[in-house]
């Protein structure tokens, strides 16, 4: 009972929001004219079967010259093209405003969600989000298109069929042959909340197979390679299943309402012919007032049952609004400070000063009483065990998540104070992820500006080593990747990845585990490059073999979120702790390799 009572509230939630009053206001030329139109149509529409009665009566009383009918014929002709054109241009601006509301929703979605903080998309799945943007945007693009013109179209019908209907014709046979059509109306709206909950459900199994085949497909080779095909197929099965259930019930549910309607709308029209009939008989009213009569009553049928639909159509709309609008309304964690100063010169010196991290909605510290400093032009490099917080520590250098404040200084500036522009525009990033979006290997590389030269482009794939590679490719740097395109493998990833931060020339550039799957000679070449090519600029390098980051001019070791050493690689090496024994591992494996 609650959940019927909350979509009765909610069916005027669309008209009240805020956020669409406004787009209401924006687009109230194309509304208010396209209802101009709407209403003149409806209006011409109930001339008509006036227009055909008065014939008949002068056939039927012989005084109707056949230059009077030729008149009458082209009246209704123009009646008609008037219709026709009218139909266009309501639909082209109801319909145009409704989509420009669906096309502005849409922008707004998309900004606020591209400000939205990594906490935000840790905790909802990319399945859900594609669903505000399509399912729920489409049912609130309906009901500012169909939901309004039904409004205004159910309005006017009625006004003007009833009107006439009393006026010119009779008024005790009007009320007999309207009393079932009120039937229709109720049925409708006393189904609406039915139907609505069936509609709902029917998306969300709609909702289920979606996110099925997206997750299935991008897992693919993992299926394959557990042979999980059968189980998955099995289990698709049973989702279909479900949606194919739920469309039945609703088609069920269409099904049945489909014959009330009709009966209800047989039973107005028997009521007409015998009362209408009797009351002709009787000199009541003329044959012609009978046949225009059936005709007003034939239109009426399409106003009750639209007075449902209407109510239903907006009732979605408003459910959708709210789950749009609580999007729009996430808050945006990860914003400018107002003391955020614009830095002249920003350079890649960093303090961390006692940080403590908590991830979002967890207990435990991701990192805890981290210390250390970084002087512009040096090179860091970060080593730990998995999970003991090095890609956390560099997220937070991003300010993918907010830290304290006085914890962190770039620049000599609080990391809070930085605006973020500056911030990023400065940091150039290699994740351990190595995303590489399905576009070309150049734009791929070019991603941040966009419009530099095929030179910068080159330059940048070979200081990462990787030119000769992409060379090799038939199409070469317009080789398109990502999931339509080739397949790199694991180190090409990786180092057009890092060509895609080099090319930023940024004060500060962060290798998260960037040459784990490059071959050691190359990842030499690719470490002797940074070192010529970034003097003056700070390097964070992340790693898992100690070479990569022996060379350092500072290395931290990280272990379960706490920094337990730091200095540089003799002084770790001679502290003799877990820097110290990875090193020992990392050259025994070295020589069991080279002796094998
Ligand atoms: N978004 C997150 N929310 C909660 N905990 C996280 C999140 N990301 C990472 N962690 C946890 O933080 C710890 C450090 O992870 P991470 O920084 O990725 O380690 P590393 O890069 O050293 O392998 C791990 O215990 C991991 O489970
Ligand atoms: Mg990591």
């Amino acid at each position: 009972m609650e959940k019927l009572t909350e979509e009765k509230d909610s069916i005027l939630s669309l008209v009240k929001s805020p956020y669409i009053r406004s787009f209401i206001k924006k687009y109230k030329l194309g509304y208010i004219i396209g209802a101009l139109f709407l209403i003149l149509i409806d209006y011409l529409q109930t001339r008509i079967p006036i227009i055909i009665g008065n014939v008949i009566d002068g056939l039927e009383k012989n005084n109707i010259s056949i230059d009077e009918i030729g008149n009458k014929a082209i009246t209704l002709a123009i009646v008609a093209a008037i219709i026709i054109l009218g139909r266009i241009f309501w639909r082209l601006l109801i319909f145009g405003a409704a989509r420009k509301i669906e096309r502005d929703i849409r922008n707004d979605l998309f900004e606020h969600l591209e400000k939205l903080s990594q906490k935000y998309f840790n905790n909802n799945k990319t399945g859900e989000i594609m669903a505000y943007v399509t399912n729920d945007l489409e049912a609130v693009r309906q009901a500012m298109a169909m939901g309004v013109l039904m409004v205004f179209d159910v309005a006017a019908l009625l006004m003007f069929t009833l009107y006439n209907m009393v006026t010119e014709i009779n008024v005790s046979l009007t009320i007999a042959a309207v009393i079932p059509l009120v039937f229709i109306a109720l049925v409708t709206s006393k189904l609406g909340p039915t139907l609505f909950r069936k509609f709902a459900s029917r998306q969300d199994a709609f909702a289920k197979v979606s996110d099925f085949v997206q997750e299935d497909l991008s897992g693919i080779k993992v299926i394959k390679a557990f042979v999980q095909q059968e189980k998955e197929i099995e289990a698709f099965e049973k989702v279909n299943q479900n949606y194919f259930k739920e469309n039945m019930n609703l088609m069920k549910m269409y099904a049945a309402m489909n014959p009330v309607m009709t009966s209800i709308a047989g039973a107005a029209m028997a009521v007409a012919i015998a009362y209408g009939g009797y009351i002709t008989v009787n000199g009541a009213i003329t044959v012609g007032n009978f046949v225009a009569f059936l005709q007003f009553l034939g239109m009426l049928v399409w106003p009750m049952m639209a007075i449902g639909m209407t109510i239903n159509i907006i009732t979605m709309g408003s459910a959708s609004l709210k789950r749009i609008e609580s999007v729009l309304h996430q808050e945006v964690e990860i914003y400018d400070s107002d003391n955020a100063k614009s830095l002249d010169n920003f350079e890649g010196s960093i303090k961390f000063n006692n940080l403590n991290y908590k991830y979002p909605d967890t207990d435990t510290y991701a990192l805890e009483n981290i210390s250390f400093e970084v002087k512009r032009g040096e090179t860091l490099g970060i080593v730990g065990r998995t999970g003991s917080g090095k890609t956390t520590l560099v997220n937070l250098l991003l300010r993918l998540y907010n830290v304290d404040k006085n914890s962190i200084f770039i620049s000599g500036t609080d990391i809070m104070d930085i605006p973020l522009k500056t911030l990023r525009e400065n940091i150039g990033y290699v994740p351990q992820d190595n995303f590489l979006f399905s576009d070309t290997i150049k734009n791929n590389i070019d991603f941040s500006n966009g419009s530099l030269s095929m030179d910068n482009v080159i330059g940048a794939a070979e200081f990462a080593c990787v030119h000769d590679n992409i060379e090799d490719f038939k199409e070469g740097y317009e080789t398109i990747v990502g999931e339509r395109g080739v397949t790199l493998s694991g180190g090409q990833k990786q180092r057009v990845s890092m060509a895609r931060a080099l090319i930023k020339e940024p004060e500060i550039l962060i290798l998260d585990d960037s040459v784990s799957a490059v071959d050691t000679d190359t990842e030499e070449k690719i470490l002797n490059n940074l070192e010529k090519q970034r003097s003056g600029k700070t390097n964070i390098i992340i790693a898992h073999r100690i070479s990569t980051i022996q060379h350092a001019d500072h290395i931290i070791v990280i272990d379960e979120g706490k920094l337990i050493e730091q200095g540089n690689h003799d002084q770790l090496v001679a502290n003799n702790g877990l820097y110290n024994s990875l090193y020992q591992k990392q050259l025994l494996e070295k020589m069991i390799d080279e002796e094998a």
